[in-house]
């Protein structure tokens, strides 16, 4: 078995997925990254030049092929899995009325579906080496009435319903499971939201830029970066006392 840990991070090419993996790696970790686009190679190098070893796996957190495969990749190289981040995620921002089934049945089946499919295949490694750490992505809008976000948030809610549920089925193993709830981080996913908004209502972007940075007390957007830290903490020996929690990086959103 390798000495090094190692740690899976999804929906790793940009953004928070992103910043999360190069915070393992700068802390020693091998690392396994996947993401749909071919972008998630170019985050394979980066990590790479970081003196540690990794995976850039190019698929779909929502394929059961994809994730069953990718697992399998992880334990054969190194024969041990320290961290789950689960991170990949899609949003729609759309009133309820112009939201179609099939956005409803890609957003759930993403958000919810690749949390499953990963706790349930790294699950049984994390047993058998009785120890693991696994971080899943919940938002502000799982505690929040956030307006056009009823689908997106129904998503984060059920992650963080799904993280309390999975924290007590593993603790017996000395497995701890928590999420992480962020306000707005400034990546691509917020930027196309805001874009969107933007198109929508008419307002120029800066100015719905402001309204969202609003939100929090620092007025200002997390960057990837400071959630990549708060993820680490919660995967680390750090936080040994702390699972089946929902850690709000939202800057006083929710606390309002
Ligand atoms: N940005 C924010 O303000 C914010 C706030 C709260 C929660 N979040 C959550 O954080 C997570 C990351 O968000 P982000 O803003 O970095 O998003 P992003 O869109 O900037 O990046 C998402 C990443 O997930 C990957 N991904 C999406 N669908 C995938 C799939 N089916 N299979 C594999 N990879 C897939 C993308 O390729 C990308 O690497 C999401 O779960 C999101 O809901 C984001």
């Amino acid at each position: 078995m390798e000495d090094r840990k190692t740690a899976i991070v999804t929906g790793a090419s940009v953004g928070i997925g992103r910043a999360a993996a190069v915070k393992f790696a700068k802390e020693g970790y091998n690392v396994a990254i996947i993401a749909r686009g071919n972008g998630i190679h170019d985050v394979g190098g980066e990590i790479r030049k970081l003196g540690v070893e990794c995976i850039d796996f190019q698929g779909d957190v929502g394929s059961e092929h994809d994730v069953k495969t990718m697992v399998a990749q992880v334990e054969g190289k190194w024969g041990r899995v320290d961290v789950l981040n689960c991170n990949a995620g899609i949003v729609v921002v759309k009133p309820l009325e112009d939201t179609t089934w099939e956005d409803f049945v890609n957003v759930t089946h993403i958000n919810i579906g690749g949390h499953f499919l990963f706790t349930k295949y790294v699950m049984p490694i994390m047993k058998r080496q009785k120890r693991g750490a696994i971080v899943n992505m919940g938002s502000v809008s799982g505690h929040v009435g956030q307006t056009e976000h009823a689908i997106y948030g129904s998503t984060k809610g059920a992650i963080i319903a799904f993280t309390r549920a999975v924290a007590w089925e593993l603790a017996k193993y000395n497995i701890r499971v928590n999420s992480i709830s962020p306000g707005s981080v400034d990546t691509p996913m917020l930027r196309s939201d805001i874009q969107l908004e933007s198109t929508r209502t008419g307002m120029p972007f800066d100015e719905v830029k402001k309204l969202r940075e609003h939100e929090q007390a620092f007025d200002r957007w997390a960057d990837p970066a400071e959630i990549a830290e708060a993820i680490y903490f919660l995967a680390s020996d750090a936080a040994s006392f702390i699972t089946g929690t929902d850690l709000l990086v939202d800057c006083g959103w929710v606390a309002k």
